[in-house]
């Protein structure tokens, strides 16, 4: 079966002798691949029934039975001995440390996420809460950049620089990121109010440190 380069990339982490939950699974595309890769131990948990069912109808028109749909949020009807990594992706950065935060026993487990907004957030909280971040992986799909990380054991804390910038960015990554960043602060210049004053600074910040790492000509 055909899957995104972003799926894809998921999926390249995960070992076959590891049992894998997919959080937030939808349409169920990533177990069911795995599934056809010779993967057990398969569990697609999702917050809604309409999402569990359409990634049941998907898994049979694929000829794959192997895979516990489950209505979970988070982790919430998950136990700890019943997986050995975890896949959370196309979820908000927030959302994904809201469910990070309510099952303290994921850090024994390899942890692959993929949120759709604010990387950087989530990496504040990976870093601050000893989370060890070892690896990423930027997809250019769909127009967009998706930013995949690589969660396993403890880790240091990240520099200001790691967390803004990430872990391995490239040239076009940077200049994405200087142009939403220029946006964000002329949108801020414009609006004056003393509420703004500090994301203001914080943005002016993060352009340096971008624009300092585009010069530098530490990516590829
Ligand atoms: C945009 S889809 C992402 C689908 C797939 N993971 C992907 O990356 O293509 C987000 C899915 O996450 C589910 N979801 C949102 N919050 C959740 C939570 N707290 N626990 C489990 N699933 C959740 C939604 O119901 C929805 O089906």
């Amino acid at each position: 079966m055909e899957l995104s380069m972003r799926m894809k990339a998921i999926a390249e982490w995960l070992e076959k002798d590891q049992r894998v939950a997919d959080i937030g699974t939808d349409h169920g595309l990533l177990p069911i691949y795995l599934a056809k890769e010779g993967f057990s131990g398969l569990i697609a948990a999702d917050l809604r029934p309409l999402p569990l069912e359409k990634g049941r109808l998907n898994a049979a028109k694929h000829g794959v039975d192997c895979i516990d749909f489950r209505l979970s949020d988070g982790l919430e009807n998950i136990s700890s001995d019943e997986v050995d990594a975890v896949v959370i992706a196309g979820l908000s950065g927030e959302t994904i440390i809201a469910i990070l935060e309510n099952a303290g026993w994921l850090r024994e487990k390899t942890l692959i996420l993929q949120p759709m907004s604010r990387a950087q957030v989530l990496r504040q909280y990976l870093s601050d809460a000893g989370y060890g971040l070892q690896e990423e992986k930027l997809i250019f799909e769909e127009n967009r950049f998706f930013v995949l990380h690589y969660v396993r054991g403890k880790g240091k804390k990240l520099s200001d620089r790691q967390i803004h910038i990430g872990l391995s960015p490239t040239a076009d990554y940077l200049k994405h990121l200087i142009s939403v960043n220029q946006r964000a602060l002329e949108g801020l210049s414009k609006s004056g109010k003393p509420c703004d004053a500090a994301r203001l600074e914080e943005t002016k910040y993060v352009l340096t440190l971008l624009r300092e790492e585009l010069e530098n000509g530490n990516c590829s």
